[in-house]
């Protein structure tokens, strides 16, 4: 090619590049306003995608009604308790019915998508399991605490090692056991019953959040103490409700629900009655 028609062929790509590049401006701040209109318009009804799986107008809950006060076996068979009630309210607020389905904690996450649309249970938010599912706005606040016979002389972290602990089966008590240098977890299905070995004298003591604790520990009086999970340096952990990966449209729904309770005060009078009695 002759030298000036190769400067004249650079000069048209470079006025094809500007061309181009205007255009690609000019639909990018289209997109953005639409993007914006968009947002704007599903304020307070959540993103305007249908959430599958509440498009049959039921939401199916899983729960492991094993962990008073939030989830329990009530006198009726049914599963009762804080975390039932709450989800009750929310399943009313977004206008499906809630059906409750009790199953093993340690199956939960695994069957939400499938066997469970969703799972309320006292579930601490853990990245662990945010690879799995999406969580709600987190509910309510809680910690682990350590359950020892009242004579034992267990007080600070370094006292757990080389302890055998009783835990709740893929709990986050079973997961702090694992960070603690010699221990051996004993992991039950049922935290209560991890407190019973705890009476016989098979484990040395039982890490389960704070809530349970009080509960399970008061049915045994004065033979057992429970320590804060301060005292062992352990972490806060917040509580929220799992849900399939990716239905932006359920979690919107839910944590507007959520909110609107938060509001209106049913939130609170569900902690004065289920929790704050206890
Ligand atoms: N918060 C702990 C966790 O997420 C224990 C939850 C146990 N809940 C239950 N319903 N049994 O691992």
């Amino acid at each position: 090619m002759h030298k000036d028609d190769k400067i004249k062929k650079i000069q048209r790509n470079n006025e094809d590049f500007e061309r181009r590049y205007k255009i690609m401006k000019k639909t990018l701040v289209v997109l953005a306003l639409a993007m914006t209109v968009a947002l704007a318009g599903c304020g307070s009804k959540g993103a305007s995608d249908k959430s599958d799986a509440i498009a049959d107008g039921v939401l199916t809950v899983g729960t492991n009604a094993e962990f008073p006060p939030f989830e329990y076996v009530g006198d009726d068979g049914e599963p009762d308790g804080f975390d039932m009630a709450l989800i009750k309210a929310i399943g009313e607020k977004m206008g499906v019915k809630v059906e409750v389905e009790n199953m093993e904690f340690d199956s939960l996450v695994a069957s939400i998508g499938s066997k469970i649309d969703v799972a309320i249970a006292g579930m601490t938010v853990t990245d662990e399991r945010k690879n799995m599912v999406d969580f709600s706005d987190p509910y309510y606040e809680a910690v682990q605490y350590v359950i020892v016979p009242a004579d034992s002389t267990i007080a600070s972290a370094s006292d757990l090692e080389g302890k055998t602990i009783g835990v709740q089966l893929g709990t986050t008590g079973d997961f702090i056991v694992e960070d603690i240098p010699d221990a051996t977890a004993s992991q039950y299905n049922k935290g209560v019953d991890a407190v019973n070995d705890l009476i016989n004298g098979r484990v040395d003591a039982v890490i389960i959040d704070k809530n349970p604790a009080e509960v399970f520990a008061e049915k045994f009086g004065d033979d057992v103490k429970v320590i804060d999970g301060a005292d062992f340096d352990f972490e806060a952990e917040e509580y929220a409700i799992a849900m399939p990966k990716g239905d932006e449209a359920l979690v919107s729904a839910v944590n507007q629900a959520l909110k609107d309770i938060k509001e209106d005060g049913t939130f609170d009078e569900l902690v004065a009655t289920y929790i704050e009695q206890n």
